[in-house]
């Protein structure tokens, strides 16, 4: 009953926050098919436990039914018989009909505990899980140098390779850009370097520091993230994009929300800058929610700067300002770049071209041009496009 009961709130969660694709593809009646056959579930479950909880007291009943009726008729006898007085039996009697109540009680016990015992089992697997992330006993110091050296990195998710032994340099205060198709394991590196997940093997490091050296709080502070899926948080917008900083200086902000286009929609917002994102920031389009995750990135001011497709969603005129206003941010940081629309990374420094999780070729723009790879065919068969 728990897991079905955890399966109806997954269901639940994913329903509502799915209602536009369910509509879209009239999908009405198969998730509530679904639906309902999950509440059966819960419905036939509910009926065991309350079935199996009831049997013990109706079976203590029915025991000691035939008990009272046995010492009736056996205490009966022995009356008849001038072997007990009347007295002497209802003591007993009474005594006897006083315990029935705890018994009966007691029987119920047995139901309730072992329900409980159920939630319990799944408590118990929840808090027996090892976290997989652990900082260090002792965490070295944050190194200055901002290097980040991918050191022969593989990685699985269950049996699925998804990194197949990635080795490349991203040189402090540098640009590099990662390209590949889709599904490459572009965003992974991402998750690998902000230890979202460890590697299964090899290592990264950071000025020379293995990053699971580190305190992983730290390590993450070294880290402005424009993530592939900008995800807001249903607060207002300005909170958004100031994520809890209260010393924020106006003129800073202010800055920050012209840099990245921020500027341009909010003062069109009902309240402004003080307008509610919405669960998921729904009220927003998603080039705006683009631009404000771009904020809080400019914002955070690190030494170093992912952008996972970070202006894909913004049309060509204000990709062209954003770009440039994060091109001017990456300016002396250790900018890590992935994009899908080549013409924004053709002046990186170094571009690496994965593979199905592979690098296969690394370089600047000319010179991967020039060697006619991978890179070359994703090149030609874009700009041809344009
Ligand atoms: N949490 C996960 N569990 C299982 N598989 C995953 C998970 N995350 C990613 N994958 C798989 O890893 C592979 C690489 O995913 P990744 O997101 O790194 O691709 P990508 O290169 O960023 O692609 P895109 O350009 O489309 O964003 C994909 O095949 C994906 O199915
Ligand atoms: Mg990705």
């Amino acid at each position: 009953m728990r897991e079905t009961s955890g399966d109806r709130s997954t269901r639940l969660d994913e329903m509502f926050h799915g209602i536009v694709p369910i509509k879209l593809n009239a999908l009405e009646d198969y998730q509530m098919g679904r639906f309902e056959r999950i509440v059966g579930r819960i419905v036939t479950a509910n009926v065991k436990i309350e079935a199996s909880r009831a049997v013990i007291p109706a079976l203590i009943d029915v025991i000691t039914g035939v008990g009272f009726f046995l010492v009736l008729v056996i205490g009966g006898r022995e009356i008849i018989a001038g072997e007990k007085s009347v007295g002497e039996f209802m003591a007993f009697f009474t005594a006897m009909a006083l315990t029935f109540q705890p018994l009966r009680r007691l029987g119920a016990l047995t139901g309730v505990w072992q329900v409980a015992a159920a939630s319990l089992e799944r408590l118990y697997r929840l808090f027996d899980t090892e976290p997989t992330i652990l900082t260090p006993a002792a965490p070295a110091p944050v190194p200055a140098d901002t290097t980040i050296r991918v050191e022969d990195v593989a990685l699985a998710f269950g049996d699925m390779p998804v990194l197949r032994g990635v080795s490349f340099t991203a040189e402090a205060g540098r640009t590099t850009a990662l390209v590949g198709a889709s599904g490459a394991g572009k965003s992974t590196l991402f998750s690998v370097l902000t230890r979202m997940v460890d590697p299964q093997q090899g290592r990264v490091t950071v000025g020379g520091q293995d990053i699971r050296g580190l305190e992983t709080g730290a390590l993450r502070a070294l880290f402005s993230v424009v993530t592939q899926d900008a995800l807001l948080f249903d607060e207002t917008v300005r909170e958004n994009i100031l994520l809890g900083r209260q010393d924020v200086d106006p003129a800073l902000l202010d800055r920050v929300l012209a840099d990245a286009h921020v500027a341009d929609f909010a003062p069109q917002l009902p309240q402004g800058l003080d307008s509610p994102a919405g669960p998921r920031g729904s009220n927003l389009s998603g080039g705006q929610r683009q631009r404000v995750a771009i904020a809080r990135a400019l914002l955070r001011d690190t030494t170093i700067l992912l952008l996972d497709e970070a202006t894909s969603a913004l049309d060509a005129a204000s990709e062209a300002v954003v770009q440039q206003a994060l091109e001017r941010l990456s300016a002396g940081r250790t900018t890590l770049v992935i994009a899908h629309r080549l013409a924004t990374i053709r002046s990186a420094d170094k571009i690496v071209v994965l593979d199905r999780g592979r690098v296969v070729d690394e370089g600047r723009h000319d010179e991967l041009i020039a060697r006619g790879g991978l890179y070359a065919e994703l090149c030609r068969l874009q700009f041809s496009e344009d």
